[in-house]
């Protein structure tokens, strides 16, 4: 075996595979929707991202600043390849306050659309066989942004290739308010599999434009492992399937590299039933102009500093 694949992904066959999966957590998680598989992976996710940001928590816990931040600031991140919206109301609204989510397949991208209303209505029974709670929706304190695209075609910052399908819950002053302003983290978790070694570097350089500049803002990117080269090179393999790839530890870093990102940290998903692929969670920072950003979550902060970094940008200046 070699690292080159034997085909790349192909953007129609891809959602032709998943367009005759079950629109629900079992259809977009090969059959693993209804065990420990979505409780367990979405705590781990909670539980990373707290470990990046334990000004998030809702509760009193260790992780949990003593003093809180004097003003509000909203808390922005994307889900792509979001399918039904799992990601986004499982591990990414409990903790932030707006989330846009992007989904190409139609059904998948309707249903989430349907579970965000339902939710926003005080309903948790969306007719599919799981209830999926979206928090902060009903009395619009968070907001979920639904659009219909491809990653490929895809940019964060100017999402006009996509198709909006609706905003639910909190609604800025001015609808358009917040299109443009960037994220905080970009969350991709198992569908970057769907892009060529090409596509992918290209839409980490167009992430790495969304993130924005004066907050700690990462991209998280959550997904299956194959195993390196014997002689620790890295691999790539085609899955005929859903026309996808599956990345060796060592072919997602030559590509982080390319695209001039920096792992702030990794960690593998603990407690997935056996016989499934290595799953694992990388924290990427931008390397050059943000590098003692990136730092910051390598040596650690004291929590006062992450609060004064939230309350005032011009600390955060200073700080860099
Ligand atoms: C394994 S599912 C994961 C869904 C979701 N991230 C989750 O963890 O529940 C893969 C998702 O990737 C989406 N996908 C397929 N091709 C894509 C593309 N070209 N651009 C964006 N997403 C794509 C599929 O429609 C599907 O929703």
């Amino acid at each position: 075996m070699t690292n080159a694949p034997e085909k790349a992904p192909d953007v129609e066959e891809g959602i032709e595979y998943w367009n005759n999966q079950p629109a629900n957590y079992d259809g977009v998680l090969g059959g693993f929707g209804t065990g420990s598989l979505p409780r367990i992976e979405s705590l781990g996710s909670r539980l990373f991202l707290l470990g990046l940001y334990p000004e998030l928590s809702t509760v009193p816990s260790a992780y949990k600043p003593l003093r809180e931040p004097e003003h509000f600031l909203r808390v922005r991140a994307l889900d792509v390849g979001a399918g039904v919206g799992r990601v986004t109301s499982d591990t990414l609204l409990p903790l932030v306050s707006d989330v846009v989510l992007l989904e190409p397949v139609e059904i998948f991208v309707q249903e989430a659309a349907t579970r965000a209303r339902a939710s926003a209505a005080g309903s948790t029974s969306t007719g599919a066989e799981e209830r999926s709670h979206w928090p902060g929706l009903q009395g619009g304190s968070k907001s979920v942004t639904v659009l219909q695209g491809t990653l490929q075609e895809f940019d964060p910052l100017n999402p006009h290739r996509t198709h909006f399908i609706d905003r639910i819950g909190y609604q800025p002053a001015r609808p358009a308010d917040d299109i443009g302003l960037g994220y905080d983290i970009i969350w991709c978790q198992w569908c970057l599999g769907h892009l060529s070694d090409e596509d992918l570097v290209a839409f980490f350089v167009r992430c790495q434009a969304a993130l924005k500049p004066q907050r700690r803002s990462l991209i998280v990117v959550k997904e299956n492992l194959c195993s390196d080269l014997p002689d620790s090179k890295p691999l790539t393999i085609f899955d005929d399937q859903d026309s996808s790839l599956t990345r060796s530890d060592l072919a997602w870093k030559v590509l982080f590299k390319q695209a001039g990102l920096k792992i702030v940290r990794e960690k593998v998903q603990e407690g997935l039933p056996e016989g499934l692929y290595t799953v694992k969670m990388y924290v990427l920072g931008l390397s050059l102009t943000n590098g003692k950003f990136t730092d910051w979550f390598m040596t650690g902060m004291r929590c006062d500093d992450y609060i004064c970094l939230f309350e005032n940008p011009r600390k955060q200046m200073e700080m860099q």
